[in-house]
Parts: C-alpha cells; sequence; structure tokens
C-alpha cells in the first residue's frame, strides 16, 4: 500500500521562499502552486475515448435498472445540474438506507490522485463497480448487472460498438464505459482559472485577498495543484481534532485501507472546485456553511483563529473556483421489455 503523503508544508515553504519576485507578484505565486482547467476532457489512461463509448458511459449512468430495486442510478446522488452531488448530509440508498459518508462532487473527479474520502479506489474505473455492488447504494452484483443489461435489447449493438470485437457486455466495459463519461464532467473557466491564465480582473478584491489568504495562512499547503485539493491525503486535525459533532469518531479514514496507525482520522484533500455548489462538507455532510467549513479549517489544520473577515474573503475566493458546469443532455435510454429483468424491492 502506498503511504500517504503527510502535509508537505514544506513544498508551500518553498513556494513560499520563491524569488523576491515571484512574492511580490500574486499571480505568479498562485501560478507556481495552481493550475488552470483544461476546457477539453483529458484522455484516461488504458481506456481510450470514443463519442461511442462516452455515450453509452452516460446512459449508464443514468440508467437506475443498474440498481436491484431499478430505482437509483449514479446520478441519484451525483447529480448533473446540481454541482454532481445530492445535497445530502450522507446519501440516501438502496430501500432508503443511509451511508457513512457525505457524496463527494464527480464533476473533476478524473484529476483527482485516487478516489473516495479515503482513496481507497485507484480511478474512476475502479470506483464506478463499488457503488453497483454496495448493499446500502445500488444493491446489485456484478453478474446481475451484466445480466440486467443484457435483458435490455437496445443495449446490445451500444456496446458492440463502444467495445468492437469479442464479448462487450461485461461489468469491466460497463466501468470504462462510465469512467469515460465522467472524465468529460469538468468544469473549466472559473474565475480563478482565467486569473491563473493571467486575467488580473478575473477575481474582484475581496477574492483576491481571499486568495493572498488562502496561501498565506496555509491552505494552500494541503489545497493546490489542479483541483486545488484532491493531490494528497492529511489528518482531519492535524493541530486540533474537530469534536465529534463534525468528525464522528467511528470513521477512521484513510486507516480502514492501510490499517497504519499514523493513518488515523486521515482522509483525502478534497478539490474545492465549486465547493460553493456542493454542501453540506466534510466527509460527514456535518456542515452546512461554507464560512464555518473555512473556519473549522483554520482550527483544526493551521491553528488559525480567522477573523469573520478573513472567513468571509476566503470563502469569497473559494467562490471563483465556481466554473462552467457541464451542460448534459439526458439521454434516451434503450426500453425494457418483456423478458427483460425486473426490478425487486
Ligand atoms: C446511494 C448514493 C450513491 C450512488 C447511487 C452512487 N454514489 Fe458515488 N459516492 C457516494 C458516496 C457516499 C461516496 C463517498 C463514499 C466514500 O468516500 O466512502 C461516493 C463516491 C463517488 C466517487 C468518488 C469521488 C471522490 O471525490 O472521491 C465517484 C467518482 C462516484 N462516487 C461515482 C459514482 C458512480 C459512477 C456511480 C454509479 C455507478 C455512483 N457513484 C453511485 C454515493 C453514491
Ligand atoms: C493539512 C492539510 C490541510 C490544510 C492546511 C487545509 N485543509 Fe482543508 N481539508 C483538508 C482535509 C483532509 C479535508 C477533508 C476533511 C474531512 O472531511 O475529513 C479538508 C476539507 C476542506 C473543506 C471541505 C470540502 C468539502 O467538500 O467538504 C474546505 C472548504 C476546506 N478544506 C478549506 C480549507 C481552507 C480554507 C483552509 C485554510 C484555512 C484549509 N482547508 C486548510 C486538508 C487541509
Amino acid at each position: 500500500m502506498q503511504r500517504p503523503t503527510l502535509i508537505p508544508l514544506l513544498a508551500l515553504a518553498g513556494a513560499l521562499s520563491a524569488p523576491a519576485w515571484a512574492q511580490s507578484d500574486p499571480m505568479k505565486q498562485a501560478q507556481g502552486l495552481f493550475k488552470p482547467l483544461p476546457t477539453q476532457p483529458p484522455a484516461v489512461p488504458g481506456n481510450p475515448a470514443s463519442p461511442a463509448k462516452v455515450a453509452l458511459g452516460k446512459m449508464l449512468y443514468f440508467d437506475p435498472r443498474l440498481s436491484e430495486s431499478h430505482a437509483i442510478s449514479c446520478n441519484s446522488c451525483h447529480m448533473v445540474g446540481m454541482g454532481g452531488v445530492d445535497l445530502q448530509e450522507t446519501s440516501l440508498g438502496h430501500r432508503w438506507q443511509r451511508g457513512g459518508r457525505n457524496a463527494p462532487t464527480v464533476y473533476n473527479a478524473v484529476f483527482d490522485v485516487a478516489q473516495f474520502w479515503d482513496g481507497r479506489a485507484k480511478d474512476l474505473e475502479q470506483q464506478a463497480g463499488g457503488p453497483l455492488v454496495n448493499p446500502i447504494e445500488m444493491d446489485a452484483t456484478e453478474k446481475h448487472v451484466v445480466e440486467q443489461l443484457k435483458g435490455i435489447p437496445g443495449y446490445a449493438p451500444l456496446f458492440a460498438k463502444a467495445f468492437p470485437g469479442g464479448e462487450a457486455i461485461t461489468f469491466e466495459n460497463v466501468r470504462r464505459a462510465i469512467a469515460l463519461f465522467e472524465a468529460t464532467l469538468i468544469t473549466p473557466n472559473a474565475p480563478f482559472d482565467r486569473y491563473l491564465r493571467g486575467d488580473a480582473r478575473a477575481l474582484d478584491a475581496r477574492q483576491a485577498q481571499g486568495l493572498a489568504l488562502f496561501i498565506g495562512k496555509g491552505c494552500a499547503g494541503c489545497h493546490n495543484g489542479i483541483n486545488v485539493g484532491g493531490g494528497q491525503y492529511a489528518p482531519f486535525g492535524v493541530v486540533e481534532r474537530p469534536g465529534a459533532e463534525i468528525l464522528p469518531p467511528g470513521d477512521k479514514g484513510r486507516f480502514a485501507v492501510t490499517r497504519t496507525v499514523s493513518d488515523e482520522y486521515v482522509f483525502r484533500v478534497p478539490s474545492l472546485r465549486n465547493v460553493a455548489l456542493t454542501p453540506p462538507y466534510f466527509h460527514s455532510g456535518k456542515v452546512w456553511d461554507l464560512r464555518q467549513a473555512v473556519a473549522v479549517m483554520g482550527n483544526s489544520q493551521l491553528g488559525a483563529k480567522l477573523t469573520d473577515a478573513e472567513v468571509d474573503q476566503i470563502t469569497a475566493f473559494l467562490g471563483s473556483l465556481t466554473g462552467n458546469q457541464p451542460q448534459v443532455t439526458l439521454p434516451i435510454l434503450p426500453p425494457s421489455v418483456a423478458t427483460t429483468p425486473q426490478p425487486k424491492p
């Protein structure tokens, strides 16, 4: 198991001790720490894109018949048109069951170092298999997903076109197609992206002050790179562990993956892109107000008691991370026929 990278504050220190000219130029400093999102979906290694595959992935993403109840699709918890989330503390899944963690957005997830709050899936392809067979999410089995899709005749030609040659309707191909569709869910051209590309006026005065604080106070030590986060792991509570009402003691995060004591309460640093659209916050989903989340971070991660004005400025900066939301046309799904496996309640 790969060891998590703990808080590369050193990297930040490096950026801060950059040549004097860089420090005096906030834009150059930001350009050294963050990267703008591309305007086109990135290539997914080992999963070559084709229009047929992306179109199929989109259908599967929206098709509730992949769940045992035929009532839940990926989109039920990661709603396209609503920031890629469900706006729930923790998600409602099969038979009205609640999961243990807040659903992160699927937008820009392709740029993260690993998937899930604890990084237990290495990429989108591996991730996509999880919820389908999770008893409190979609509650299917790998075998049932394949049977179900084979029982909907319209899918056969779509799979054959997306995966030419050989057996096309397989669980692996389901994961691949979905992952490729998810890679198209990116949100380019946020004000902050325009700023990083050289437009100093893309941020208003408060956002610019917020950016300076975000870097100066040390937030960017963890939330950096293309996704302003998503690139490393860190404990929730580096300086001061938040109370049980925000960090319930039962969920030890990455410890469950690595079984290493130093990984207790370690989580993947979340991306902050579109964060203004995705309350509630933290893996527990316990904080609904972004300003409160910022203040909690100041205390827990940096031991910094931020003033109300500082919290407001940082929150304003986080608002500049909202990009163009993906425009997704709802797919028309192939119809069920008399022999299609029926939903189980
Ligand atoms: C019942 C709600 C639910 C359904 C249905 C669901 N998800 Fe999720 N999803 C979650 C939750 C909750 C998490 C976080 C779980 C964790 O970290 O342990 C998550 C995590 C993810 C992540 C990781 C994002 C990140 O930042 O780490 C991706 C990607 C994702 N889901 C895609 C999908 C896809 C694709 C489907 C359909 C095959 C799907 N989800 C179905 C609730 C759901
Ligand atoms: C030591 C690394 C580290 C530092 C420094 C840090 N964060 Fe975080 N941040 C995290 C981790 C880890 C989480 C996830 C915590 C959890 O839910 O388990 C997180 C979560 C967040 C969230 C919630 C995101 C969501 O989608 O739920 C926000 C907002 C946030 N951080 C903002 C900030 C701000 C603002 C600062 C500076 C005041 C900051 N962070 C400093 C590691 C860090």
